[in-house]
């Protein structure tokens, strides 16, 4: 689909998600030829720099995070001259007349990218009026932390409302824009084979598994006041299971992709204190624990979460949705996987063995999908019954061109350009889960609860384990 000319100014343009994600994103977008050749990109942010500068900031952005693309400087130099910088105070009057300036009447898109604390945005969208930047083809894109809570959450939806209309909000979770989340989409509506057994007469439960290795130094002001349930399961895992869980849509479509995901937030029942497991990382060696991470010796801020969820709807009626995400885990491994029911008589009797069959849907790294299939075990020894894998992985069937697949960011900015908001949350969707949200937290402090420690890569603290296996279930190993 074609890109339209647009403007795109980033505020906070020298932070650290602009440099990570955001910029060397647009490079490579450049690069595959999928910007258009009058795209401008404007970085705003306090510190006082001229183009020249902001451009040698981003050259080494680039370098540094663009993700191997061959760069050469003749192409680099072509994606700078697009690029600019302004020095703006969100909060007073200082550079808003210059970036007015810079931006074009004749050009049909204009973005505004919040790359900000929360705490700014109404600052901004306020200066985006007053001084008449914001015209009602623009469009603003937000990051999370959307909200600490469902009070903050409907705060923030009110203050961008004074300014924007929905339609012109950009709510990112790059969950959405990974490749194989799209995938799980993909997978369930464009193939017969799935969706008839996609419900609870036959699947007996899902699993959804969001491991890092990584830990929270470096960010942990910002971490300790959130933890895990705040950081990842009120948005990641929650717009996972969403997907997983959801009605067929009419169509791809922004709202009919959104209604269904809120009427599954809404069905969702509120979780007991004994389907919760909280953990945090203990010291191993010379690795510092969470509390050493945070630099908050008495912290109870959990960095890993596991739970059993319902659904309670006709669909999902009693099938159970476990999910769990943590830090410092064995692996780096995120998997949604869909464990069907067993075939309901063994003709070949009990001591032939049992396999359910489960699809996996392995989201990164290595991102792919397998189904178990039962078969007969071979050779000539009677029959016994074996589960094996049907397998497909995107490096092996896809080659090179996997390389090529765009990062989250990448994919969704160009969203943003092209005026497409189905993968992006809209505001009732994001207060309907920090609505279901609000009540686990809240009973972790009314009871004093204390996460419980986990070793450093281990699959989580034990409890976690029992979870499943109190139901005679158990977790899908997390590795490479
Ligand atoms: C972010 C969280 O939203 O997602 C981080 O704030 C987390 O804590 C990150 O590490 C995980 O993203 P990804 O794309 O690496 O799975």
């Amino acid at each position: 689909i074609p890109v339209e000319p647009f403007d795109l100014v980033i505020f906070g343009g020298t932070g650290d998600l602009a440099r990570r994600k955001i910029l060397p994103g647009l490079f490579r977008r450049y690069c595959s030829g999928q910007m258009p050749s009058d795209a401008r990109i404007i970085g705003a942010a306090r510190t006082d720099m001229d183009d020249a500068g902001f451009r040698d900031m981003v050259a080494a952005a680039i370098r540094e995070f663009g993700g191997g693309r061959s760069c050469d400087d003749g192409t680099l130099d072509g994606f700078l001259e697009r690029v600019g910088y302004v020095a703006v105070d969100a909060k007073g009057e200082g550079g808003w007349k210059e970036l007015a300036s810079r931006m074009r009447d004749e050009v049909p898109v204009r973005a505004f990218y919040f790359s900000v604390g929360p705490s700014l945005f109404g600052d901004l969208a306020e200066r985006l009026h007053s001084f008449g930047l914001a015209s009602e083809q623009s469009r603003i894109v937000v990051e999370k932390p959307f909200g600490h809570d469902l009070e903050t959450a409907k705060a923030l939806n009110a203050t961008l409302a004074k300014h924007f209309d929905e339609e012109q909000i950009y709510r990112i979770d790059h969950y959405l824009g990974k490749e194989t989340v799209q995938n799980l989409m993909a997978v369930r509506f464009g193939n017969m084979l799935f969706e008839p057994l996609w419900n609870a007469q036959y699947v007996d439960h899902i699993q959804i598994t969001v491991a890092e290795t990584v830990g929270v130094g470096g960010r942990g002001g910002y971490y300790d006041k959130s933890g895990a349930m705040r950081d990842m399961v009120q948005n990641h895992l929650m717009q996972l299971l969403c997907l997983i869980a959801m009605e067929p849509p009419a169509r791809f479509e922004p709202n009919a992709v959104r209604d269904e995901k809120l009427k599954v937030i809404r069905a969702l029942d509120p979780v007991l204190p004994h389907h919760i497991v909280r953990g945090q990382y203990a010291k191993q060696g010379d690795e510092p624990d969470y509390r050493t991470d945070v630099e908050n010796p008495r912290s109870s801020t959990e960095s890993f979460v596991a739970m059993k969820c319902h659904v309670s709807n006709w669909r999902w009626a009693n099938t159970p949705f476990y999910i769990r995400t943590g830090k410092k885990l064995r692996a780096r491994a995120s998997e949604i996987a869909v464990v069907f029911k067993d075939a309901p008589h063994s003709i070949f009797g009990e001591e032939a063995g049992r396999h359910s069959n489960v699809l996996s849907i392995r989201l990164q790294p290595n991102e792919g999908m397998t189904l178990g299939v039962t078969i007969k075990e071979p050779g000539p020894g009677g029959m016994r019954l074996m589960d094996v894998p049907l397998d497909m992985s995107f490096a092996e069937e896809f080659g090179p061109e996997a390389e090529e697949v765009p990062d989250a960011y990448e994919r969704l900015i160009m969203d943003v350009i092209r005026g497409n908001q189905t993968l992006f949350m809209r505001g009732d969707e994001v207060e309907a889960a920090w609505a279901w949200t609000d009540p686990i937290i809240e009973g972790w402090q009314k009871r004093g609860d204390f996460p419980k420690p986990y070793d450093v890569g281990s699959a989580g603290p034990e409890d976690s384990l029992m979870l499943m296996h109190r139901d005679g279930r158990k977790w899908r190993e997390i590795k490479d």
